[in-house]
């Protein structure tokens, strides 16, 4: 999920302020502490790799993890559009509805509330969709799984404890960043665990997703391309979008504004749909028109997605997508298309918007890819994948 509004506040000497993606100001104030390279030792496993058990929860992707001591299990949205680790955490003041009990740290004996000259630390988050959390900063510790057999375990790792959190229904515990910005679960791994990260989602079943070497994807099929780190938005991982092609139809970026040479589109595990600037994303609207013979209807969703009167799926164009250096994903019709809650509706699942708003790459779109990420080589790879067969 894209961040509109970040306010971390520890007891920093070093202020990072940068322009968000919608244009509001981040106060990141970042306190880069040494404490995970304390705990690597704890966690030199001999090659084995960190990893957790994923599920999907109707438009979004959710990994159990487990805080605190005795550790308490939380399933936590995966998120590599966002920085900052949070759960839900007792006392409430305005929590949302949770499907798993909702953490209490009194519980834990590992929890440990940051302290700024003798206050709480306070953290705010507001993502895209004006969902919220805001709470208290604490170091606690976090444990997943590991290939060894023996827990992964991150002493100190700081979280949000969120007593002030919204959320449009009853749902999960709390969000799991996964940028490379500094408060992210990556980062906070440490030093030997370098950005390395893979995921696998499908519309059922569960999966995993994989940190470490474990995680690298390689092999037959796969395809490669670069990712943009920009330090004028912090933390997002950039691709670079050179063309669509629907059916035939190569509809290039070249000649719009949309095209770039250094990352012109978002990939981001915690938005459903795909974004793209409305003057790009009508000339894709047009050529999908172009083949659909089928009658157009409003789009019941309100999202004002491109949609059809249709009981199948199967009028519609393959869609690819062409990333730069050659990764080209030729995406199933699933990814692409969605079949509304209004029954006999299509749509599109691409939605049209406004920069400075974002270009997203959604992970509807990524279903049924292997996905990896890996910060030190700066690539993202894709190995299409029948993922909810995956881990059987
Ligand atoms: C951080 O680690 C470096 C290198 O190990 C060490 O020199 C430094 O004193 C540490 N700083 C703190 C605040 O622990
Ligand atoms: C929770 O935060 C929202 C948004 O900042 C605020 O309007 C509301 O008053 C807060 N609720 C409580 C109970 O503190
Ligand atoms: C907290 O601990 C008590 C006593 O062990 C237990 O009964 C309760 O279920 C725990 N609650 C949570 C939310 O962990
Ligand atoms: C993917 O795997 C699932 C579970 O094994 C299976 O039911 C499904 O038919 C497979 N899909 C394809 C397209 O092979």
């Amino acid at each position: 999920m894209i961040v509109l509004f970040l306010q971390i506040i520890t007891c920093s000497l070093f202020t990072t302020t940068a322009s968000s993606p919608h244009g509001f100001t981040i106060d990141l104030i970042q306190r880069r502490s040494n404490s995970s390279s304390s705990r690597l030792s704890k966690n030199q496993l001999q090659g084995a790799s960190p990893y957790a058990d994923t599920l999907f929860d109707y438009n979004i992707y959710l990994m159990k993890l487990q805080v605190g001591t005795p550790p308490f299990e939380i399933e936590a949205e995966i998120d590599t559009g966002s920085d900052l680790i949070w759960t839900q955490c007792m006392p409430c003041t305005n929590c949302y509805s949770q499907y798993a009990p909702i953490f209490d740290p009194s519980n834990s004996s590992t929890f440990k509330e940051k302290r700024c000259n003798g206050n709480s630390c306070h953290y705010k988050i507001i993502y895209a969709d004006t969902t919220y959390s805001k709470g208290t900063l604490a170091t606690e510790t976090v444990t997943i799984h590991s290939t060894s057999g023996e827990p992964f375990v991150m002493p100190e790792t700081t979280i949000g404890c969120g007593h002030n959190s919204s959320w449009f229904k009853p749902t999960f515990s709390g969000m799991v960043g996964l940028s490379w910005g500094p408060s992210s679960l990556i980062t906070q791994m440490g030093g030997e665990y370098p950005g390395l990260m893979s995921y696998c989602f499908a519309s059922q079943g569960t999966s995993k997703i994989n940190f470490g070497t474990n995680a690298i994807v390689a092999g037959d099929g796969v395809v490669s391309t670069t990712m943009f780190l920009t330090t004028a938005k912090p933390g997002l991982y950039y691709l670079n979008l050179d063309a669509v092609s629907v059916g035939d139809t190569h509809v290039e970026t070249m000649g719009t504004t949309f095209h770039a040479l250094e990352g012109n589109i978002i990939i981001d595990s915690g938005t459903t749909l795909t974004y793209f600037p409305v003057s790009y994303c009508n000339l894709v609207r047009e050529a999908v028109d172009h083949y659909v013979t089928a009658v157009r209807t409003a789009d019941p969703t309100g999202n004002d997605m491109l949609c059809y009167y249709t009981d199948t799926i199967d009028i519609f164009p393959v869609i690819t997508m062409h990333f730069s250096g050659g990764a080209d994903l030729v995406l199933d019709k699933y990814n692409m298309y969605i079949e509304t809650i209004t029954r006999g509706t299509f749509c599109l699942a691409i939605i049209c918007n406004n920069p400075p708003q974002d270009a997203i790459f959604g992970n509807r779109a990524q279903n049924n890819f292997l996905v990896g990420y890996d910060s030190s080589s700066l690539l993202v790879s894709f190995s299409p994948t029948n993922c909810s067969a995956l881990w059987n």
